[in-house]
């Protein structure tokens, strides 16, 4: 590793390294600091429910159902439930196939839309109702896309819970690798924190742990109700 190279350098070579790595044979395309912090999220939420929007081909959904079942041991929680929704989950289920024949038992994939208002109905049919959930947006990272996963899907979240909004990186100039990139998400992130809904949530940049994350700003909490 060159330690002269610049920031930006090191920042383009990351990226890329993320979008061609996999977890258990599985493509998956998350930051290892990132998933650390999902870790500590999952841990300190009691989380024993993960809400994916953007399945992708299933590496991500496939390590929440593990760190789910790994860290719910420690606080006996109840068999650990991935919902993870795509606009096709084809791809996921035929690699999901290849390395756990049995994913199924803990890993729901929905195909729908993110844009769909029914959607979060069809999530919820297929939670506990008791769930404590852990709810990861990571669909197309466009301003609609985000303000629909945050009106949908936040109130599934308990308080002292987490909602983690993904990829604000693309609308940091700096950190955009290419025009093509979408924009929107930290614009919507704003708008909906700063409507009636937004304001039981806080966001959590101090949970940006290990100095570099894909997530600025999505690291969600929701509030605990002041009961006084
Ligand atoms: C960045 S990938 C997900 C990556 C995966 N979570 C991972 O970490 O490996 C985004 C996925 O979101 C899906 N997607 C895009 N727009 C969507 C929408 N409106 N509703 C549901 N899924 C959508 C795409 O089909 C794509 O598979």
């Amino acid at each position: 590793m060159d330690y002269g190279a610049p920031l930006r350098d090191y920042w383009i070579s990351r990226a890329a390294k993320h979008t061609d790595d996999s977890y258990a044979g599985v493509p998956q395309s998350k930051f290892p600091e990132d998933l650390r912090v999902y870790e500590h999220l999952i841990w300190c939420s009691r989380a024993d429910a993960v809400i994916e929007l953007g399945t992708h081909r299933g590496g991500s959904a496939l390590w929440f159902r593990d760190r789910l079942a790994s860290l719910g041991k420690y606080w006996s929680a109840p068999p650990p439930s991935v919902i993870s929704v795509d606009l096709d989950t084809a791809p996921a289920s035929e690699r999901l196939d290849a390395t756990d024949p049995a994913w199924s038992e803990s890993i729901t994939l929905v195909r729908g839309d993110v844009l769909d208002p029914d959607l979060p109905r069809q999530v919820a049919s297929f939670l506990r109702p008791d769930a404590r959930c852990l709810v990861v947006e990571d669909a197309a990272h466009v301003y609609e896309t985000t303000w629909a996963a945050l009106v949908g899907f936040a109130g599934f979240v308990e308080p002292a819970g987490f909602l983690v909004v993904e990829d604000g990186c693309v609308d940091i100039e700096e950190l955009r690798l290419s025009d093509d990139w979408p924009r929107g998400v930290l614009p919507a992130i704003r708008d909906w924190l700063g409507g009636p809904a937004g304001k039981e949530w806080i966001v959590r940049e101090d949970l940006q742990l290990y100095g570099v994350t894909c997530h600025p700003g999505g690291y969600l909490q929701r509030r605990v109700r002041d009961t006084r």
